[in-house]
């Protein structure tokens, strides 16, 4: 059942263009428009919200981190991200303009699911992104938008991931068409490329065999940093949680911004960074940022691994390691730029001889707060 492959995460990691792309199909419609039929929140309804909630936790928590970038830029409402855990504890602010989105890809995470209640309390719609078809957290949900990962199993999430993100751009772009919001060329652009960011997904997984050989020259390292900014942030920090989870190593995610006010510290000689660049088209001074960081990390010892877009030839000089991904817009980077990350984690793992698919202490759904 693991289809030839030595584990489930593997096959699961293989899996990720079908995923992508099931979790598209039927959803685009030949005018390059977005289809939501499964979104049950009357458009009337969705043009009244005035800030959107996401409630996550863990990997799907990184993909809710990201689609806030997506929501803000495409329908220019306020959105916020915070952890399902955390969530209710504070008396969050809610009324029936807020639209809460709950992401899971078990549907039955208890503390996403506490805290989808919580919302529907105050009023809130919420909407669930879920994988599991009739599980709790949709059908407690005033609608759902369901990712066609098929069955994970491997404890570390990733396929799941990659269609969450899908889900997240696909709701983005319909609460703009719905609310009519910065709906213009760009948008439309977007969509076609989500169209075919399945075969760049595709195309990724088939340059890893360098990534799998570097890792193995890691397995005794103690600690692996990442470094990501935008998008890229949430990225880094889905690459440290893959690397805990997998290779019981030290990792730590940081948004690259902040290495002056504390983390750069922490590098010395021989240190692995890994960097997710942004691409040198588009929000350029990110890129060029970025650049700046690498170089400085670099002169004090750190061996940078570098993820940066094909053609994107001002980082070479200070890559030590050079991941290439393709040339794709800044907001759906990460659904190429993580599959490096996953790759990484699961050959670490190997290579320290831990047991990929079930790492300790660990449950594939948390059903307890
Ligand atoms: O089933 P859920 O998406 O609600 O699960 C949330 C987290 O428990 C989950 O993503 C966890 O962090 C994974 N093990 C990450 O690989």
């Amino acid at each position: 059942e693991k289809g030839g492959y030595d584990y489930f995460m593997l096959k699961e990691i293989a899996e990720q263009p079908k995923a992508v792309a099931d979790t598209l199909l039927g959803r685009i419609d030949g005018s390059g428009s977005l289809t939501l039929d499964e979104v049950r929140i009357p458009p009337r309804v969705l043009r009244e919200i005035d800030k959107v909630v996401i409630v996550a936790c863990g990997t799907a928590f990184h993909a809710g981190m990201i689609a806030k970038y997506a929501i803000e830029h495409w329908t220019r409402l306020p959105c916020e991200v915070e952890l399902a855990s955390e969530f209710r504890y504070r008396d969050p602010i809610l009324d029936a303009q807020t639209l809460v989105i709950a992401i899971s890809q078990s549907g039955e995470t208890m503390d996403t699911l506490m805290a989808l209640r919580h919302a529907r309390e105050q009023g809130s719609k919420v909407l669930a992104i879920c994988n599991t078809n009739g599980s709790t957290i949709p059908r407690e949900s005033d609608a759902v938008l369901y990712t066609h990962a098929g069955p994970e199993v491997a404890v570390a999430s990733t396929k799941a991931f990659l269609t969450q993100l899908v889900a997240c751009y696909l709701v983005a772009l319909y609460l703009g068409q719905t609310r009519g919001t910065k709906w213009g060329d760009e948008i439309r652009a977007v969509i076609r490329d989500l169209s075919s960011i399945s075969g760049a997904v595709e195309r990724v997984l088939g340059t890893m065999e360098p990534v799998r050989k570097l890792a193995r020259t890691l397995a005794s390292k103690d600690t692996v940093l990442f470094l990501g900014r935008h998008v890229g942030y949430p990225v880094a920090l889905e690459g440290a949680l893959k690397l805990k989870e997998l290779a019981y190593m030290h990792a730590e995610g940081f948004a690259a911004g902040e290495l002056k006010h504390g983390p750069i510290a922490l590098i010395e000689e021989d240190l692995p960074v890994v960097v997710v660049v942004p691409s040198p088209r588009g929000r350029s001074v990110l890129h060029d940022k970025i650049v700046s960081n690498i170089q400085e990390i670099r002169a004090r010892g750190a061996r940078t691994i570098v993820i940066a877009e094909e053609g994107d030839e001002a980082v070479v000089p200070y890559a030590d390691h050079l991941i290439r991904i393709p040339v794709t817009p800044t907001l759906l980077q990460p659904l190429v730029a993580t599959v490096p990350l996953q790759v990484f984690a699961c050959e670490l793992a190997t290579a320290r001889g831990n047991e990929v698919d079930q790492p300790r202490n660990l449950a594939k759904s948390v059903t307890v707060e």
